[in-house]
C-alpha cells in the first residue's frame, strides 16, 4: 500500500515536472539546484532509476503506456533510426546519384538509331498524364519534405538562424503530414488505371536477360517489348509495392488515435523510413532515364504523343499491335462505307 502511494505521488511529481514545463522552468532560473534536489530526495534515487528504466506507474489517464514516462524500448528504435537507418540511407541516396551520373558518362543516353518519321503514335491519354505529373510532384515535394525532417538537423541547421531553421522545419512536417494521405490515393489510382499492362510475360524475362539491350553483348540491341517493357514494368511494381507499405506506415503516425502504442509507432516510423529511401533511390534513376537517358521518352509523358522510330525501337509488340488496330480500323471503315454505296 505504502509503495503504491510512494509511486501514485512520484508519477503525479513527475508528470508535474513534464508538463508543468513552464513553472518548473521559470524556478530553475531562480534555483535550479534546489529544486532538482527536491524533487530527487522526495522521490528517491530508486524511483528515479525505475524509470528510467521504463517502469510503469498509475495515472488516471486511460490510454495506453500513459503510465509510462520513459520508454525503454524506444532507446532500440532511436539507435536503429539514427545509427543505421539514416547514415545507411545518406550512402544509398549520394551511391544511386553516383551510378546514375557514372551510367551518363560512361554509358551515355540511349539514342534512337534511325531517323524520326514525324508520324506520331498516342500513348499516354491526358488523364494518364495529369496521374503521372501529379503523382511526381506529390512524390518528389514529400521526398524533399522528408529528407529535411531525417537530415535537416545536419545540413541546414547549422547554417541559419534558429528562427529560419524553426520555420522550415515546421513548414516540411505541416507539408508532409497533409500532402501524404494524397501520395496513398495516387497511388490507389496508379493501381488501378495501369496493372493490366504491368503484368508480367515471357517476353519480358528474354528482356532482363539482355538486360535491356543497354549493357553487355547485347548492347545496343532492342529487344521485344509491348507497351511496357520489363524495367518499366519493375519501376511500376516497386512504386505499388514499397509506395503501399511507405503510405500505409505513414497513413499510422499520422492519425495517432487508433490506440497505437508506442512500439507500433517506432515500427511504422522504421518500415516507413526503409521504404521510403527504397523508393527515392530506385526513382533517382527512373527520373535519370525519363529526363537524360533515353531519347523521345519524355515528349510522350508531355505532349502523350511518339514518333514512330521510338515506338518501333522501344515497344516493337506493342507498335505491331496498334498497326493491326489502325488496319482492322480502316478495313471496318472501308466496309461499312461500301455497304452505305450498296444501300444507295
Ligand atoms: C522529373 C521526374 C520524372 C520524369 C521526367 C519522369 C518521366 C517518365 C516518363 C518519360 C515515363 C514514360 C515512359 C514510357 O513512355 O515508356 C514515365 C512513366 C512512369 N513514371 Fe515517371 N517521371 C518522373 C517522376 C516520376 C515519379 C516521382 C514517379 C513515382 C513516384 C513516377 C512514376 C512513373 C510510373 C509508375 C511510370 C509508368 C511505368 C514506366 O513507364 O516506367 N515518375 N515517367
Amino acid at each position: 500500500m505504502n509503495d503504491l502511494i510512494k509511486r501514485m505521488l512520484l508519477v503525479t511529481l513527475s508528470l508535474i515536472s513534464l508538463f508543468g514545463g513552464p513553472v518548473l522552468a521559470a524556478e530553475k532560473t531562480t534555483s535550479p539546484d534546489v529544486a532538482q534536489r527536491e524533487i530527487t530526495q522526495l522521490a528517491g534515487a530508486d524511483y528515479w532509476r525505475q524509470l528510467r528504466q521504463g517502469e510503469q506507474g498509475y495515472t488516471t489517464s486511460s490510454f495506453p503506456e500513459h503510465g509510462v514516462l520513459i520508454s525503454k524500448p524506444g532507446e532500440t528504435w532511436y539507435i536503429l533510426k539514427e545509427k543505421w537507418m539514416s547514415p545507411a540511407g545518406a550512402v544509398a541516396i549520394f551511391g544511386s546519384l553516383a551510378m546514375v551520373i557514372a551510367v551518363y558518362f560512361l554509358m551515355g543516353p540511349l539514342m534512337l538509331s534511325e531517323p524520326r518519321t514525324g508520324t506520331k503514335i498516342r500513348r499516354w491519354s491526358r488523364f494518364d498524364r495529369a496521374l503521372h505529373w501529379s503523382m511526381a510532384f506529390t512524390f518528389l515535394t514529400l521526398a524533399f519534405s522528408g529528407l529535411t525532417l531525417v537530415y535537416g538537423k545536419h545540413f541546414l541547421k547549422p547554417y541559419v538562424s534558429s528562427e529560419i531553421w524553426g520555420g522550415v522545419i515546421y513548414a516540411a512536417k505541416q507539408y508532409h503530414n497533409y500532402i501524404g494521405p494524397i501520395f496513398f490515393v495516387l497511388l490507389v489510382l496508379m493501381l488501378v488505371k495501369w496493372w493490366k499492362k504491368s503484368l508480367f510475360n515471357k517476353t519480358d524475362w528474354v528482356w532482363f536477360k539482355k538486360l535491356g539491350g543497354m549493357a553487355g553483348k547485347y548492347k545496343g540491341t532492342h529487344p521485344s517489348a509491348g507497351f511496357s517493357n520489363a524495367g518499366e514494368k519493375l519501376v511500376y511494381w516497386l512504386l505499388i509495392v514499397v509506395g503501399t507499405f511507405a503510405a500505409l506506415s505513414g497513413l499510422i503516425l499520422d492519425f495517432p488515435i487508433f490506440d497505437q502504442t508506442r512500439r507500433d509507432m517506432e515500427l511504422s516510423n522504421l518500415v516507413h523510413m526503409f521504404s521510403a529511401l527504397v523508393l527515392i533511390c530506385g526513382f533517382i534513376f527512373h527520373i535519370y532515364i525519363g529526363l537524360f537517358g533515353m531519347e523521345g521518352a519524355l515528349e510522350g509523358m508531355v505532349t502523350g504523343d511518339v514518333d514512330e522510330t521510338w515506338a518501333k525501337q522501344h515497344h516493337d509488340l506493342w507498335y505491331e499491335e496498334v498497326r493491326e488496330q489502325e488496319q482492322s480500323l480502316d478495313k471496318s471503315n472501308i466496309k461499312s462505307m461500301e455497304a452505305k454505296t450498296d444501300e444507295r
